[in-house]
């Protein structure tokens, strides 16, 4: 694992934009396996900055989304769907036909399936993720097992209050997601997880303190990737206890 100390977001966000910016110059038809939540937002946000002013193409690059809440209507405003819209898709240049967000209605045993054999097909050349503060990755929960393809979740209420704050409040946050599992993760070629505020620092210690692997704490998993970055904010990294 590396470990890289960075001294706000902004810093942050650069560096991993960086990342991912260097994975496309040097394959422009890459395939980015994509995070949603408030972690990646300033990444997206750097990216786009990096499209506007001429200094990454998109036309060949394609996307795998790791996950999509269950049960939100269509279009919703909630959804990761339109995040990724938002926040990224429609301020670059991707062919949308190549950027995948698992869709959470509809016949979801079809979408699963779908999304299985996406991950075959689209290797990612890079996996961008968050972490929950409850160590989960995508929404791989902690729980006795874990999940090695992509399936349905359901959310813990640590991550359905964690995540309210996007909605009204936590009732509107809906109970199940679809998710990519712990195989198409670590099937990336690289892994770069950002991660910053203090009540992440239960996730962090665990995969920082030592070389243990435990589906109770599931990002722990990514110490068994060979080209895993973690990045975490001074703030964070200066936290003993
Ligand atoms: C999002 C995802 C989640 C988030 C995690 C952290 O697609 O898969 O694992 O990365 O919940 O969320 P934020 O960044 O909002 O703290």
């Amino acid at each position: 694992m590396r470990l890289v100390v960075v001294k706000d977001k902004k810093e942050m966000n650069a560096f991993v934009g960086d990342m991912i910016a260097e994975v496309i110059r040097a394959k422009p038809e890459a395939c980015l396996g994509l995070a949603t939540g408030s972690t990646p937002e300033g990444v997206y946000e750097y990216l786009s900055e990096l499209y506007r002013s001429g200094k990454l193409d998109f036309s060949r690059v394609s996307s795998v989304n790791l996950d999509e809440y269950i049960g939100l209507p269509k279009g919703s405003p909630h959804s990761y769907a339109h995040y990724m819209e938002t926040k990224l898709f429609g301020n670059i240049n991707i062919d949308r036909n190549n950027a995948y967000v698992p869709c959470g209605y509809g016949n979801i045993r079809e979408e699963t399936e779908r999304f299985n054999s996406i991950l075959q097909k689209k290797p990612r050349d890079i996996q961008l993720l968050g972490v929950g503060s409850n160590g989960h990755i995508g929404f791989n929960e902690p729980s006795r097992a874990l999940h090695s393809l992509a399936h349905v979740v359901t959310l813990k209420e640590k991550t359905r209050f964690d995540n309210s704050r996007f909605f009204g409040s936590i009732d509107e946050v809906p109970a199940q997601a679809i998710t990519m599992g712990l195989r198409g993760i670590l099937g990336a070629e690289k892994v770069v997880l950002a991660a910053s505020g203090r009540y992440k620092k239960d996730a962090i210690q665990a995969m920082v303190a030592n070389d243990e692997i435990t589906t109770d704490v599931p990002c722990t998993f990514l110490k068994m990737h060979i080209d895993f970055t973690l990045v975490v904010d001074e703030e964070l990294a200066g936290i003993r206890s």
